[in-house]
């Protein structure tokens, strides 16, 4: 097996396990601390990952907005900001969204044949654009590549749920942070973790919980996903 980062995920939660608002974004129920928690696990990372629709929901740049986190990132010896990565099978992404034009170092795209064109030109200025020959990213050749091109040691992936349970269902994941937030949003096609509900995984993913930090009425919780000896 080709060597892989250290693959841990990001989530804010509702008590009912919803990750987004009605409204379809990504961080606006949680706190303030959360969002801090967020950026410093982040800067804990060399790489950081995201879905297309969580890009398309967000605007952000994915980089790093705290100028503490960047600077303790210099005295390692680390660039700025990590190392920003995009998954998209459709490739329909667009060259105007913030992650391309923002100025910071290129972002890196995983997409596949099916990319328009159009896009793949657009993309190819801005980016370094990985094309799989197929009608889905593999993403276990995605993590092989950015261990052994990017040096990726350690990525963090920032949703959304449907990119999460991709992930798990290849068994890419080592690590959970989920921050529980006092809210309930109830709504059947509210997103959860592994996305809106739909086809169980092909196995349960069994998971220790390694930290609980309760902070205001959130709690910050750290899971180790557990593999069965082999
Ligand atoms: N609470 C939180 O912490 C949090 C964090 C992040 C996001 N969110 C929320 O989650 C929602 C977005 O999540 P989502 O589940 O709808 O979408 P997502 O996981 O962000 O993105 C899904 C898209 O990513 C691409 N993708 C997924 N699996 C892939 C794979 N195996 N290979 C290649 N590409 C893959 C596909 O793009 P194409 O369709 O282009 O092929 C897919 O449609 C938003 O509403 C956002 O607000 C919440």
């Amino acid at each position: 097996m080709s060597p892989r980062p250290f693959i841990t995920a990001n989530f804010a939660m509702t008590a009912d396990g919803r990750i987004s608002t009605k409204a379809r974004t990504p961080s606006d129920f949680s706190s303030a601390a959360d969002k801090r928690r967020l950026l410093e696990i982040r800067a804990a990372c060399d790489a950081v990952l995201v879905g297309a629709r969580t890009l398309a929901a967000d605007t952000m740049t994915l980089g790093l907005p705290a100028d503490d986190l960047r600077a303790a990132r210099k005295v390692r010896g680390l660039p700025d900001i990590p190392l920003r990565v995009v998954v998209s099978n459709t490739g329909r992404l667009s060259p105007e969204s913030r992650v391309f034009t923002s100025g910071l170092p290129p972002a890196v795209v995983f997409s596949t044949r099916r990319m328009p064109t159009r896009t793949c030109t657009a993309l190819a200025g801005v980016c370094d654009l990985f094309l799989h020959l197929a009608e889905s990213v593999n993403l276990g050749a995605m993590m092989a590549t950015l261990r052994e091109e990017y040096r990726v040691k350690r990525l963090v992936c920032e949703g959304g749920g449907t990119l999460l349970k991709a992930l798990l269902a290849a068994d890419l994941v080592d690590e959970l942070h989920i921050t529980l937030c006092p809210l309930i949003f109830g709504g059947a096609k509210a997103a959860t973790l592994t996305g809106i509900a739909g086809d169980y995984l092909p196995a349960s993913v069994r998971l220790k919980l390694v930290e609980m930090l309760p902070v205001g009425s959130e709690c910050f919780t750290r899971w180790r996903v557990l593999r069965a000896p082999v």
